[in-house]
């Protein structure tokens, strides 16, 4: 893993000429609804369900925008606020804490507005540079045993690359259907550019839409989880091989850090 962290632009154009094909993670929230429907209880692609509330800092997030609604994942990184991709915006969203089976109505669950929707002033949709995005919920989160924050590496902070995974409720192939159980898989970093992290499961694994915004955690220092990517795109057949693409949250760290004093603050 010594190339790690070197800038291979000519893969990086490769990557962002497949994305003129985008594949934006979110999904239609209809389609959610009839994955709810008829789940067949297998992926996010080719992963297991995780052990439930193992992620206490996930978030699902039902997005309204005109009269669609769509769905991504985030992650808690403050009592007050997710951190998830720009790509990810819309008029109004709706944050759900401490879920693992949505298609129940679970105790453990915090449903809380969000209030403040901040995504990336650079946030571009046709290079998805920038595609990260800060929420401020309407009211703090109850950290339970379910729903709890993670954190993430500041800007120079080494972190293991070999032990990374990412966890959604997308769909488990591609025109599949979305997860009602929160999803997990394993996944290999492949290199790092300035401000993205490339990486994929082995064979098919990895994510596919619906699971947008969600965290590639990996462990820190003293082998604590600490979420360094952001879902972000890949190619348009989930099952294709190549990598994903994620946004490098340490690159955001003072952008982040200013949002949130800026914001809570205000
Ligand atoms: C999720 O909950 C629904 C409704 O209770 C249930 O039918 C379904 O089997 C659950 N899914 C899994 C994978 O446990
Ligand atoms: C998904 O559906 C689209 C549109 O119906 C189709 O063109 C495409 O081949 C399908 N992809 C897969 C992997 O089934
Ligand atoms: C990324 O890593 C995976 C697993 O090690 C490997 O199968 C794949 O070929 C690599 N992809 C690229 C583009 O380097």
């Amino acid at each position: 893993m010594s190339d790690l962290g070197y800038k291979d632009m000519d893969y990086k154009a490769k990557v962002q000429k497949q994305s003129a094909m985008l594949r934006v993670y979110w999904i239609t929230i209809t389609a959610v609804c009839v994955g709810l429907a008829g789940v067949s209880g297998d992926k996010i692609i080719d992963g297991t369900e995780a052990k439930a509330h193992s992620r206490p800092y996930m978030a699902y997030l039902r997005i309204r925008n005109c009269k669609n609604m769509f769905s991504c994942d985030g992650f808690l990184i403050h009592p007050n606020f997710i951190l998830t991709a720009a790509h990810c915006q819309g008029e109004r969203i709706t944050a759900f804490l401490g879920a693992h089976n949505l298609s129940n109505n679970e105790r453990s669950q915090q449903v809380i507005p969000v209030e403040k929707i901040i995504p990336h002033e650079c946030y571009n949709e046709i290079t998805l540079v920038d595609d990260i995005m800060l929420l401020m919920l309407k009211h703090r989160a109850r950290i339970t045993c379910e729903v709890n924050t993670i954190s993430i590496p500041n800007r120079n902070e080494p972190f293991n690359f070999h032990k990374c995974s990412v966890a959604g409720w997308g769909l488990t192939k591609t025109n599949g259907t979305g997860s009602s159980v929160l999803r997990e898989v394993n996944i290999n970093v492949n290199f790092t550019s300035q401000s993205e992290i490339f990486g994929r499961g082995s064979g098919k694994k990895g994510t596919c839409y619906g699971d947008s915004g969600g965290p590639l955690v990996c462990s820190g220092t003293s082998n604590m989880p600490k979420a360094v990517g952001i879902v972000s795109y890949g190619s348009k057949r989930c099952e294709d091989p190549g990598n994903e693409v994620y946004t490098k949250v340490s690159a955001y760290w003072d952008w982040i850090r200013k949002k949130i004093i800026a914001s809570s603050s205000a």
